[in-house]
């Protein structure tokens, strides 16, 4: 991308260690989840709040992956975001990439009425997570399916993690420490997935 030329001229290049990676978020539980997938695959990730980079879509692929690209023409330094969406099946897979409007207005409690009296409980919450890292540009997926409980169980994590038990679990995401819920959760899949990737990228490269 041409940014890096111009800074480079200028000589205001910021030189990262090869671990250095930049998370834009403005969710800090999403970031102490992929800062510990991270720190496994060696890398050093920092919180970069506040881009508001309000990219819609109704694909959350989209969305992580122009976010990324809009970020990185901001910032100019190896980085990564990530979006995820929670797809319940007796919605026909709603909110999916709404899931951020639906949890601000309806809530938790909005989406369990909707599911009232119903016998499928079925859902996935799915991420993407893009890296860029120049020259690559990384795209990971990562999905957890599981069922969404009759009522919110335990305060840990965020959004709709108190009514969301992973396969597997007889815990909600809610009831479960960053550990245990990284070793169920789409975002430690997606994140696992693009970074890893890119390790092995970045060490063929050289
Ligand atoms: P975002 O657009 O990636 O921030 O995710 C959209 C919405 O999905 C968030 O506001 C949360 O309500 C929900 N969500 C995404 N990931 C999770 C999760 O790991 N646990 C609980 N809710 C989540």
């Amino acid at each position: 991308m041409s940014r890096k030329g111009s800074e480079e001229s200028s000589g205001a290049k910021h030189t990262p260690s090869r671990q250095e990676l930049l998370f834009v978020s403005d969710n800090i539980h999403k970031y102490e989840e992929v800062r510990a997938v991270a720190r496994e695959l060696g890398f050093d990730v920092q919180l970069m709040p506040g881009l508001k980079l309000e990219v819609q879509s109704d694909s959350i692929e989209e969305v992580s992956r122009k976010s990324a690209i809009l970020a990185y023409l901001l910032v100019g330094r190896p980085l990564f975001v990530e979006d995820a969406g929670l797809y319940i099946q007796a919605l026909r897979g709603f909110p999916g990439p709404y899931s951020s409007f639906v949890y601000r207005t309806i809530g938790i409690e909005g989406v369990l009425k909707l599911l009232e009296g119903a016998s499928d409980r079925r859902a996935c919450f799915k991420s993407v997570a893009t890296v860029i890292y120049e020259p690559f540009i990384v795209v990971g997926h990562g999905e957890v399916c599981g069922f969404i409980t009759d009522r919110p169980r335990g305060s840990r994590g965020f959004g709709f993690d108190p009514i969301f038990t992973p396969d597997g679990s007889e815990k909600t995401f809610g009831e479960m420490s960053l550990e245990e819920k990284n070793r169920f959760s789409h975002r430690a899949k997606s994140v696992y997935s693009a970074l890893s990737r890119l390790k092995k990228m970045m060490e063929q490269s050289g």
